[in-house]
C-alpha cells in the first residue's frame, strides 16, 4: 500500500514565526510541512497575450505601461504568499520534507530558484503546463526535486494521465478539493470521484487531496483513496493540533 503523509499547511501557521510552527507541526507528527506558493491571476493567458499585442499598436509608452502592468498580473489564484526566499530560510531551521505546491503560471521560472531554496516536492499545475510538462519534470528531477501535478476542481482527471505515464513521470498527483487561493474553504465532496479513479488505475501513485481537509471530511478522501493530507486551517485552528493530525493519519491507515 501508499503510506500516509500527513501535510500541515503552513499557509495558516503564523508567517512570521514560521521556523517555529513548523518544528511544532513536526513534533506533533506532521510527515510534511506543505507550502502553497501563490501569485496573483486576473486575465487568462491568452486573454493576457491578445492585450499585449493590441498594446504594441499604441504609443511607445502605452505600450511599455501595459507590458508592465500585464506582467504583474500574469498569474493563477487571488492571492500572494510566499516564495523562494521563505522557502530557503525555513530550510535553515529543518531537514523536513517541504511539500511545495506551486499555485503560478509559469512554474519553469521558479524550478531552479526552489531547487536552490531546497524545496523537496515540487508540484506544478496541469492547467498551466499543457505544453512544457516533459521539459518541466525533467528539470525539476534535475534539481533533485520530486515532482508532482495539481489540478483544480474543475479539471478533468485524464488531463493528468500522460503526466503519470510519460517518459519522465510525476512521482504524485495532487487533486484539489477547493479552489485554489485560500484556507479555510469547504472541501467539495464532488473531487472524489477524481481520487476514486486515480487510485484505481495507479495502486501505488501517491495522491494528494489539498482543501477543507480535518476531522470531518478525512473519512470519504481517505476511503476514495488518498494517501497524503494536507490540512490546514483544521491543524491550525484546533485546541489539540497533535490530536487532529493522529486521527487524520489513523482514517488513512485505516
Ligand atoms: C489552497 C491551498 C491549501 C490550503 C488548505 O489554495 O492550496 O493548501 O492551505 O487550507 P485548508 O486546509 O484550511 O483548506
Ligand atoms: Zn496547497
Amino acid at each position: 500500500g501508499v503510506a500516509a503523509k500527513i501535510a500541515p499547511s503552513m499557509l495558516s501557521s503564523d508567517f512570521a514565526n514560521l521556523a517555529s510552527e513548523a518544528k511544532r507541526m513536526l513534533s506533533l507528527g506532521a510527515d510534511w510541512l506543505h507550502m502553497d506558493i501563490m501569485v496573483w491571476l486576473l486575465f487568462s493567458y491568452p486573454v493576457m497575450l491578445a492585450i499585449e499585442f493590441a498594446s504594441s499598436y499604441f504609443s511607445v509608452w502605452n505600450c511599455v505601461s501595459f507590458i508592465l502592468i500585464i506582467s504583474i498580473l500574469r498569474h493563477f489564484v487571488p492571492n500572494l504568499t510566499i516564495g523562494a526566499p521563505v522557502i530557503e530560510s525555513l530550510r535553515k531551521h529543518t531537514t523536513a520534507y517541504l511539500d511545495c505546491h506551486l499555485m503560478v503560471t509559469n512554474p519553469l521560472d521558479y524550478v531552479d530558484p526552489m531547487g536552490k531554496a531546497g524545496a523537496s516536492g515540487f508540484t506544478f499545475h496541469v492547467e498551466v503546463s499543457k505544453e512544457n510538462w516533459q521539459e518541466l519534470v525533467q528539470k525539476i528531477k534535475a534539481k533533485g526535486m520530486r515532482p508532482g501535478v495539481a489540478l483544480k476542481p474543475g479539471t478533468p482527471i485524464e488531463e493528468v494521465y500522460p503526466l503519470v505515464e510519460g517518459e519522465y513521470p510525476v512521482e504524485m498527483v495532487l487533486v484539489m478539493t477547493v479552489e485554489p487561493g485560500f484556507g479555510g474553504q469547504k472541501f467539495m465532496p464532488e473531487t472524489m470521484e477524481k481520487v476514486r479513479v486515480l487510485r484505481k488505475k495507479y495502486p501505488s501513485l501517491d495522491i494528494e487531496v489539498d482543501g477543507g481537509l480535518g476531522p470531518s471530511t478525512i473519512d470519504v478522501a481517505a476511503s476514495a483513496g488518498a494517501n497524503c493530507i494536507v490540512a490546514g486551517s483544521s491543524v491550525f485552528g484546533a485546541s489539540e493540533p497533535g490530536q487532529v493530525i493522529s486521527l487524520l493519519r489513523k482514517s488513512v491507515q485505516g
